[in-house]
């Protein structure tokens, strides 16, 4: 089996440029299923060390979510040092978009935290290596796609480990009311969930109090709220060895990448029975979108014959509720953490250089 350790990466680019003040980091992973694909995110970082970590992390989990949701696609990201600015400027965004240009293809990016679909436009009037631009209604912002996958698959676990086929009364505790966290309530309480919401920003609780009756608290109660389900849906890191043994849930699925610390942080989610949905499994709506309109945009994708492509992300995206539950069954068949056995599945897959018939050049 191929060997990859945590930061085997193919290629890190660490960038400036004086005159418009802009510092990022790309990192690819891998591309040997395609070119590396993987959104840039700006963010404010404390140092570069920092940044150059969180590209390397979230890059690596690229590799991992776009083999296992079938995509011709390898593993990258990039970040963007934030300065002072709220947004980033036109000028900035061509200067990363010439810095994309240089690359040759070998990176796509598309929206995450902190660049959303204007930022995208920007960038795509300088490289063609950009996605999530929604033209002629195809694609676009991937946050909606991203909670539905999401929502499928904590459906799948909910229906694992409670063994019920709906969410009718059962507790969620949404942690960060995004872009996704928002959208993923709206599916919630649709299906009778009883949410619980919480956000650094109080408006973003008081708009879902409105917009869905959810039941709103302070960042730091929610853990201590009674739930069956908690789905980080902020940023990673917030499942430590310490959380992990003392969370009293049942199931742990939500949206943010690289949600568990470290593998132990899972194995003790396993020991004691919790039942987690790996991050970047049931995360995979965005970039399965994003991923197609690229491949349209560039004539690649294939499978449109009696497809729409609309009919068809939503074809891969309900698919991650039959992955997860192969990953869930084989995790409780071997006593292992469902990241590990995910880990390993997505290891494989690029390993065997397994890649969708509509593969990118
Ligand atoms: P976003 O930036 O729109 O939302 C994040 C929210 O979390 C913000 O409202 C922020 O105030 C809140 N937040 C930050 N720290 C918090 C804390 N400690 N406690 C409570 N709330 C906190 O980001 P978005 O797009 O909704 O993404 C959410 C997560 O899902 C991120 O980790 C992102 O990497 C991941 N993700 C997003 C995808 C997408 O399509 N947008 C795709 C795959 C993963």
């Amino acid at each position: 089996m191929m060997n990859m350790p945590p930061f085997a990466h193919e290629r890190v680019e660490i960038r400036h440029d004086e005159a418009t003040n802009l510092t990022a980091i790309i990192a690819m992973h891998s591309t040997r299923l395609g070119p590396a694909a993987g959104g840039c995110r700006r963010w404010r970082y404390a140092d570069v060390g920092e940044a150059i970590t969180d590209a390397l992390r979230l890059s690596e989990g690229m590799t991992l979510k776009n083999a296992l949701a079938g995509l011709p696609f390898g593993g990258g990201k990039s970040v963007i040092l934030a300065d002072d600015q709220p947004r980033p400027t036109a000028e900035q965004l061509a200067v990363f978009a010439g810095w994309l240009n240089e690359l040759n293809g070998r990176y796509v990016t598309a929206e995450d935290v902190g660049m959303g679909v204007a930022e995208m436009r920007s960038m795509a009037a300088t490289s063609p290596y950009v996605s999530g631009l929604g033209a002629d209604g195809i694609g676009g912002d991937p946050s909606p796609k991203t909670a539905y996958g999401v929502f499928v698959g904590l459906k799948t676990a909910v229906q694992f480990a409670l063994g019920v086929e709906h969410l009718h009364g059962v507790r969620v505790g949404v942690q960060g009311l995004g872009a996704v966290g928002m959208s993923l309530c709206h599916w919630l309480v649709r299906a009778g969930a009883e949410v619980t919401a919480t956000d650094i920003n109080p408006a973003r609780v008081r708009e879902a109090r409105e917009r869905y009756r959810v039941r709103g608290v302070g960042p730091d109660e929610l853990l201590k709220a009674e739930m069956d389900v908690f789905a980080p849906c902020a940023l990673g890191g917030v499942i430590d060895d310490e959380v992990a043994s003392i969370l009293e849930v049942r199931v742990v699925a939500g949206a943010a990448n690289n949600q568990l610390l470290d593998a132990t942080a899972g194995e003790i989610l396993a020991e004691r029975g919790v039942v987690y949905a790996p991050d970047f499994v049931i995360n995979a709506g965005g970039v399965i979108s994003v991923a197609h309109e690229y491949l349209l945009q560039r004539g690649q994708f294939t499978e449109t014959v009696d497809h729409s492509v609309e009919r068809w992300v939503g074809e891969r995206i309900d698919a991650i509720s039959h992955r997860l539950l192969d990953i869930l069954q084989q995790a409780a068949a071997s006593g292992t953490s469902t990241d590990g056995v995910a880990r390993r599945l997505a290891r494989e897959a690029v390993a065997a250089g397994r890649a969708n018939p509509a593969r990118a050049a």
